[in-house]
């Protein structure tokens, strides 16, 4: 069950949009229920689904359709280093790289200890500061080096 929390989030974004049109604020229940559980369980869809009157396949697609949704448990933080073009021809394929041995995990896993995931997300609209990164879609981290990922990486220990 949506706690209390998420449920009184939902409702002050379902204000914003006509009383017939409660699936508009899904991307926004989504992502609360992100930020509070870390993660999106095939249960949590069916709960979003059930709280503003969609099937459960409505609310799925959407959470399958944008990157910034996690679908299984990917760690405290989860790191989303664009690989879309501008990116990657910056040198975000050398970012991953570099994040996978730091990490010693590949690409849609987390570390050992639960503390960090990686993954690959879309172009986050911040071309100019290529190659980027975005922390739990909260920070975004841009012009990426090895020097400022280590650094980042130390920030997250503390
Ligand atoms: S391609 Fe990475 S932010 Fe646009």
């Amino acid at each position: 069950m949506l706690s209390t929390n998420i449920q009184q989030q939902i409702d002050r974004e379902l204000k914003k949009y006509p009383a017939d049109q409660k699936q508009s604020a899904v991307m926004a229940a989504l992502r609360f229920v992100q930020d509070e559980r870390g993660w999106i369980s095939n249960e949590a869809i069916d709960e979003v689904a059930a709280y503003l009157g969609m099937t459960s396949i409505a609310v799925y697609e959407v959470a399958t359709f944008y990157h910034m949704y996690n679908l299984k448990p990917m760690g405290k933080y989860t790191l989303t280093v664009c690989t879309n073009l501008s990116c990657t021809l910056c040198g975000a394929l050398d970012t991953v790289k570099y994040l996978e041995q730091k990490l010693g995990i590949g690409l849609n896993e987390v570390t050992p200890d639960g503390k960090i995931g990686l993954r690959e997300g879309e172009c986050m609209g911040v071309c100019i500061d290529a190659p980027v990164a975005t922390i739990n879609n909260k920070r975004l981290c841009g012009h990426l080096t090895p020097e400022k990922i280590d650094q980042i990486l130390a920030e997250l220990d503390k």
